[in-house]
């Protein structure tokens, strides 16, 4: 099959996340679709490639992002079947908190298609830096803020708790480009059953251009209703409380070490 695609990751901060096999699979392509909201990070792109297409023209206020999503998937799947090496060309990670990149690299493989994924410096990546954080120290939970508060989930506040799209808490409707702060108030009630309202929080984020300032504005939890929220916002909260030694376990481990000390001193 003479098409291919490659979804690749260009970072965050213009020009200076960009890897070399990213570059290279742009400037091969025959054909580049940016999935980048910035309008100067796309004139970028276009210094690389003289056939950029916006991915963005598929996004509107009251549209369905589903209905986005599946347009995205269905341009880029159209020029792979058409024979063309296609490079889908996004920022941060292609593959996180992303749906079009992984839905189109698994529709062209099932199509028999050569299609992969190059990964990209994430929002995530620049959080850890920016924040000084290191997700091993006390564990790191992530999610999609709307699906944090449409399901029940379990998560651990002894633990980093990472929420994305944090502008658009609590959307059902999938046609907005942002909520407000009703329905960021129930987000900091669901939160407050485990957090206490004074719990300090972080609204993080990554320069985009090498001028930008980076935001890591610490804040209580019950303001977050009322703090300046934008798509590009998200949201850190270290933890509130200490790890607690799972003492059987510990017991168990114990018990096991000192079976070992015994059958070692048998042996010796
Ligand atoms: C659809 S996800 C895309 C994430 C992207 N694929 C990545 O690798 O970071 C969009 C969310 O990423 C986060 N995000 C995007 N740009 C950001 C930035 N400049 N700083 C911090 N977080 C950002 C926000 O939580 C935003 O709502």
């Amino acid at each position: 099959m003479a098409g291919s695609l490659a979804c690749v990751g260009i970072g965050m901060t213009l020009g200076a996340h960009i890897s070399p096999l990213a570059r290279s699979y742009i400037e091969q392509a025959d054909i580049v679709f940016s999935g980048v909201s910035n309008g100067i990070v796309e004139l970028w792109l276009r210094e690389m490639h003289n056939d950029v297409r916006s991915l963005q023209i598929y996004y509107s206020e009251g549209k369905s992002r589903h209905i986005t999503y599946r347009e995205m998937v269905e341009a880029i799947l159209t020029e792979v079947r058409q024979g063309k090496k296609v490079v889908g060309a996004f920022y941060g990670h292609p593959g996180v908190f992303a749906h079009a990149p992984h839905k189109s690299i698994e529709l062209a493989q099932a199509e028999g298609f050569e299609a992969v994924m190059v990964p990209g410096i994430s929002a995530e990546d620049c959080l850890i830096a920016d924040l000084g954080i290191d997700p091993g120290q006390f564990g790191c939970q992530q999610f999609e803020t709307s699906q944090f508060m449409f399901y029940q989930r379990r998560f651990d506040p002894s633990c980093y708790l990472i929420l994305w799209q944090i502008g658009l808490a609590g959307d059902k409707t999938m046609t907005r480009f942002s909520t407000g702060k009703a329905h960021r108030q129930l987000l900091i009630e669901l939160l407050a059953e485990t957090y206490p309202l004074n719990h300090q929080v972080i609204l993080y984020e990554a320069a985009v251009l090498p001028i930008d300032k980076v935001r890591k504005q610490k804040l209580k939890l019950s303001e977050l209703a009322d703090a300046e929220i934008f798509m590009h916002t998200t949201l850190v909260i270290p933890p509130s409380e200490k790890m607690q030694p799972n003492q059987l376990l510990l017991e168990k481990l114990a018990k096991l070490e000192a079976k070992h000390h015994l059958a070692e001193s048998v042996i010796a």
